[in-house]
């Protein structure tokens, strides 16, 4: 494992024609700069239906596969439901759980983020626990309450530091185009450091992502961040292009 992970969460887009070439890109574009591996893990969580196809083609190359969220349960009359033991039959190796689209769209709580957690580490698949502010939230001077109570209340009381890894994601800063500030991103990431130091044995270890408009020219600078472990990335993980760049301007700082 390196120190720094290139996720992709390409979110409810693309065609099974168009997802199974932007993988096939991706995977031949980091076979053509192998360096990059040396500080970088790369990562896409394409829609459920796509995966099994794309962890097909991802099979022996540096991609990792990932689903975007599973069900609190784990089988039964749950109609549309996907779930954990579904996803590591398929072949994800991680899963995002509590983006902040699920959290406002379909009102998930924390609680039920925990919950799928726990599905995901008894399939053996690492969860992606995302947290973040709103913009009211941020100017009432709250961001740091909010953070720290969805950490505690959607990390597994049983999680163990390999179960998981973090995302912080100001809810202000997604699909946005304008990323949070370094200073922000500093302070916020040196926060959640010390409560998963103070949650979790080995609280040091886990990786921290940032994500929220991150961009091939924003991400230099926003990987040379103490405990910034990598990047989710939405928008600018759909095009080849834009989701090396990014990967590379972060190797540039990394190395
Ligand atoms: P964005 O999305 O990069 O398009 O801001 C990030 C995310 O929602 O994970």
């Amino acid at each position: 494992m390196n120190a720094f992970l290139i996720a992709g969460n390409w979110k409810m887009n693309g065609s099974g024609v168009s997802s199974h070439s932007l993988a096939s890109q991706i995977i031949s574009d980091i076979e053509k700069t192998p360096s990059l591996t040396d500080t970088c893990d790369f990562l896409c969580c394409p829609p459920h239906i796509y995966l099994l196809n794309i962890v097909g083609l991802a099979d022996n190359s540096p991609l990792l596969v990932g689903g975007q969220d599973c069900s609190t349960e784990t089988e039964g009359a749950f109609t549309g439901d996907i779930s954990a033991p579904m996803l590591a039959d398929c072949g994800a190796q991680y899963c995002i759980v509590g983006h902040s689209e699920r959290r406002t769209i379909h009102g998930e709580t924390s609680q039920q983020i925990a919950k799928k957690g726990e599905c995901l580490k008894e399939s053996g698949i690492k969860a992606i626990i995302c947290v973040g502010e709103t913009i009211t939230e941020r100017k009432a001077g709250k961001a740091l309450d909010v953070i720290k109570e969805q950490l505690k209340t959607s990390i597994p009381s049983g999680f163990n530091a390999q179960d998981f890894i973090v995302a912080y994601e100001p809810v202000w800063a997604i699909g946005s185009g304008e990323a949070a500030s370094p200073e922000d991103v500093a302070e916020m990431h040196r926060d959640i450091r010390n409560i998963l130091k103070e949650m979790v044995d080995k609280g040091d270890t886990i990786r921290i992502l940032y994500g929220g408009s991150v961009k091939p020219d924003n991400a230099g600078e926003l990987a040379g961040i103490e405990n910034v472990g990598g990047f989710l990335i939405g928008g600018a993980s759909l095009k080849a292009d834009s989701f090396l760049g990014i990967a590379k301007a972060a190797h540039d700082v990394l190395s």
